[in-house]
């Protein structure tokens, strides 16, 4: 049975018992703070799990079934050397909310693996675990299946509870006892106990029924209602079902190690030498690609830092192979063909993701060698010291995991408290986002959240509510009040404040309450909780004070302009470019927004007149601005736009504009195009490899920068005494034929000067043997005069060797030049040049017959000179 097959019937099966099919959530859950990258199938239920959210489309909801792009990094030393780990795979799932539990879980998931229509395995190559006090679970696997009882495992809270060791360990939130499948590829032996690290765990059943508060005794309380949670790992059933020993062998895995082979020049197999490597390269090529689809390129902080680090460490491996060149973007290619029946979207940015890709490894191959070197030079004390993991952290290239990496191969020791420390004092110099960092650390907002639930936001219809006082926070911890001139984060019941999301910044504004004033500086959000960064002015706030929030209008006013003309200028984008010219980013704020999406190449003058012209037209046209709410669906099946990799919920917010614009958008806009006034592009550039951006202006700021313009044309058109602006080019043209003939008088005047000149130096000139050596300092003068120069006297003279010398604005300047019969016996120009230039504190070199050098320190020309001289001297005495 094929990858996909399973899949597909997996799901199949779920349906039939009434679970309702659901596509995997995203793969970089950005509105969930709690993980970076979707670790679970049940990460997408949470709220379900308590209670919350049971109906969808009108529909009850307590019954679901998935599969799950997930990514885990915490095995990453295993992936490749053992058979079963990866960083990104897919986890089929099938869930309860307070629906079935452990009987039909357990009797299900037995069905699946066993029954004819189904699985087919051999219930003799299965058994299981649960938890140690689980009788439940256990009375259900011997009596209803009729296991027997040596085949069912208890086993402690680290094997067999979710997540592992929650009850004493944490997190807190919803967690459960759970009873795994072990499947034994050789059977096992009747009236046996198997020994299941020898078996493959593929399936885990997790009998949701505690919400874990704070540490033990006494923290796991009931949930409202019993739910389930079941993984099974595709690929790993996918192994059992093909009856292959690895799951890098199955038909989705198999031919991307052969890739990666290939692609570092070697041929594929499962026990070669690089073997494990290109495993190791095929899972995290496959990883990055799924995380750059969703629009989170490598970098240096969170998600963004652990896919750098997955390329780096692919790149690291192709690299002591032999291949210093970028292969991994070929890769993409593969993946997409793998994963393509499951995830079509993967197609549309294949090409852009690829471009990502390389460029990140092009640079990071650029600097390898370097890295390298200096690892190694590191690493021949024995012990890495910190001071030099931070180096070749920060500026190598060569990230602090990478060089473990490196270390543990070799045996090296690695001084990593060394390095957190420079690492941390390297943060705390470059302070970026402390405070805002303080604000939003997850402790006290969770608690605020845990007490009172999410905001209400009324800011799309208002900017001054009245609210109350829910939460403080000052430096990291819940405050019962503020005073002084702290700055703090302010949580109310209700804001007309619009937090960062979507690429609109988060609005700033006043707070005042009878007794205080507060500056609002910005406003983010975290899980529905909308947390005002705010600068006390006056007085002291308090939790439970009435305050009136009001949004700085005017701002507000110039961020939607710029908000709603990005809509059009996608629109035009999409016009001029195409529909590949999708969307990577985009910020915008104060009559000002920058726009990312996907194109290979530059925009050419006419590209962006075009595009400019149609976002003004549109403008122009006054075109309605209508804001609805609609199912996902019915939003894609109208053709709404939407960006790959961010979260939408069920029922969604859709911004059309006129009939030309149709986007899923939280932001705030206007209520027709005409009030955006003029739009502007103001810049064109590159941001990554295959992603260009445009900026622009709106409203006034487009206003104030064509009148900029048009100042510096005025001031242009004075200095060159033209009338009009569009005199200017006349006179213009003009003076360059003026310029032109000057030159050209000029040039004729330094050729005759040159001309008496060189005679003159000849006459004056020392003399060894036939040949005369010429030195001479130019007053005034160009490299070319340089040049001329010494062609005359080389013209005049059949002997001779020429240094001469110039200030050319404040740098030393040294030509050489040696008539060619004498270069035979060794005389050399660039010799001269190269004994003279030292004394001006420079270099340079060229032929035996012409060379030029430079030098910083023109005060010492003459000096030069000399030294020059007597290196032909020298020579020609030789
Ligand atoms: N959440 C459980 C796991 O990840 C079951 O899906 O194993």
């Amino acid at each position: 049975m094929t990858t996909d097959e399973l899949r597909e019937k997996y799901l199949q099966f779920f349906e039939s018992k009434g679970c309702r099919r659901r596509p995997s959530d995203v793969l970089v859950p950005r509105a969930d703070k709690t993980v970076l990258f979707t670790p679970a199938g049940m990460n997408q239920f949470k709220e379900q799990f308590l209670g919350q959210n049971l109906t969808l489309g009108g529909q009850p909801f307590t019954r679901a079934a998935t599969c799950q792009k997930c990514l885990r990094t915490g095995d990453i030393g295993n992936v490749g050397v053992t058979a079963y780990h990866h960083t990104f795979f897919e986890m089929l799932g099938n869930f309860s909310f307070g629906d079935y539990f452990k009987h039909e879980a357990i009797t299900w998931a037995w069905e699946f693996l066993t029954g004819e229509e189904w699985l087919k395995l051999d219930p003799e190559t299965l058994s299981v675990t649960v938890y140690l006090d689980d009788d439940e679970a256990y009375a259900i696997w011997r009596d209803v299946i009729g296991l027997p009882p040596e085949r069912i495992a208890r086993e402690q809270e680290d094997e067999n509870f979710w997540p592992a060791s929650a009850p004493s360990e944490g997190p807190d939130g919803v967690c459960g006892p759970c009873s795994e499948i072990y499947y034994h590829a050789g059977g096992i032996a009747p009236g046996t106990t198997p020994n299941n690290d020898d078996g493959v765990e593929i399936w885990n059943l997790v009998f949701t029924q505690f919400e874990r508060k704070g540490d033990p005794p006494n923290n796991l309380h009931p949930l409202p209602a019993q739910n389930i949670d079941t993984g099974m790992g595709l690929e790993r059933t996918a192994a059992v079902l093909q009856g292959v020993a690895s799951n890098y062998e199955i038909d989705s895995l198999r031919p991307l190690c052969e890739a990666a082979a290939a692609a570092v020049g070697k041929t594929y197999a499962f026990d070669a030498p690089h073997g494990r490597a290109c495993r190791r390269i095929a899972d995290h090529a496959r990883a990055v690609a799924l995380c750059v689809h969703e629009g989170v390129s490598p970098g240096r902080e969170k998600e963004e830092y652990i896919v750098r680090l997955l390329l780096r460490r692919a790149a690291l491996e192709g690299y002591l192979l032999g291949q210093d060149q970028p292969f991994l973007h070929t890769l993409v290619g593969p993946v997409v063909t793998s994963l393509r029946a499951a995830y079509p979207d993967l197609e549309e940015t294949a090409e852009s993701v690829a471009a990502t890709i390389q460029e990140e490894e092009a640079g990071f191959l650029d600097t390898i060698d370097r890295g390298m070197a200096k690892y190694k030079k590191a690493a021949e004390l024995g012990t890495i010291g910190g001071e030099d993991a931070f180096r070749l952290h920060t500026q190598d290239g060569f990230i602090i995991e990478l060089i473990e990496e490196l270390a543990s191969r070799d045996g090296i020791a690695i001084d990593r408290a060394g390095f957190d420390a420079k690492l941390e004092d390297h943060r705390k110099l470059s302070g970026a986002g402390a405070f805002a960092d303080s604000v939003m650390a997850s402790g006290p907002l969770d608690a605020i959240r845990g007490e009172h639930g999410e905001t209400t936001f009324l800011g799309y219809d208002e900017t001054a509510v009245r609210g109350r006082v829910l939460g403080l926070i000052v430096d990291g911890e819940a405050a019962e009040s503020v005073r002084g001139d702290a700055e703090f984060g302010l949580v109310l019941d209700r804001t007309p404040f619009y937090a960062e999301a979507g690429g609109q910044v988060g609005d700033t504004g006043h707070i005042e309450s009878s007794s205080a004033a507060v500056t609002v500086l910005d406003t983010q959000k975290e899980n529905g909780l909308y947390v005002h960064l705010a600068r006390l002015d006056r007085g002291s706030l308090s939790i439970g004070d009435e305050v009136t929030a009001t949004v700085d209008d005017a701002r507000r006013g110039a961020i939607q302009r710029a908000h709603s003309a990005t809509h059009v200028m996608h629109h035009a984008l999409r016009q001029e470019l195409g529909k590949n010219a999708t969307q990577k980013g985009s910020k915008v704020q104060e009559d000002e927004l920058r726009f990312d999406f996907a194109h290979g190449s530059s925009l050419s003058r006419e590209q962006l007149q075009s595009i400019e012209s149609e976002i003004n037209d549109r403008v122009a046209s006054g075109a309605v601005v209508t804001i609805e709410n609609m199912p996902q669906q019915d939003a894609r099946d109208a053709g709404a736009m939407m960006l790959f990799g961010e979260k939408y919920p069920d029922v969604v917010r859709v911004v059309s504009i006129g009939d030309f614009s149709k986007e899923l958008c939280g932001g705030t806009h206007l209520s027709n195009s005409g009030q955006i006034g003029p739009v502007r592009l103001v810049g064109e550039d590159a941001v990554a490899k295959g992603v260009r951006r445009i900026t622009a202006v709106t409203g006034p700021k487009a206003l104030a920068k064509m009148r900029e313009t048009e100042a510096v044309l005025r001031e242009v058109a004075a200095a060159v005494k033209a009338n009009e602006p569009h005199d200017i080019v006349r006179r213009v043209e003009a003076m360059q034929a003026e310029i032109r003939d000057l030159r050209a008088k000029l040039a004729a005047q330094t050729k005759d000067q040159l001309a008496t000149l060189a005679p003159s130096l000849l006459a004056s000139a020392e003399s060894v043997g036939d040949a005369k050596i010429v030195t001479h300092l130019l007053e005034e003068g160009d490299r070319d005069q340089l040049r001329e120069l010494a062609d005359e006297l080389r013209k005049l003279a059949p002997s001779v060797c020429v240094l001469l010398g110039a200030d050319l604005d404040g740098k030393a300047s040294l030509l050489a030049a040696v008539s060619k019969p004498l270069t035979k016996q060794g005389v050399k120009a660039g010799d001269c040049v190269k004994a003279a230039a030292k004394l001006v504190q420079g270099g340079g070199g060229g032929r035996p017959d012409l060379a030029e050098a430079g030098g910083k320190d023109p005060s010492k020309l003459a000096d030069a000179l000399e030294a020059g001289a007597a290196y032909y001297r020298a020579a020609l005495a030789s």
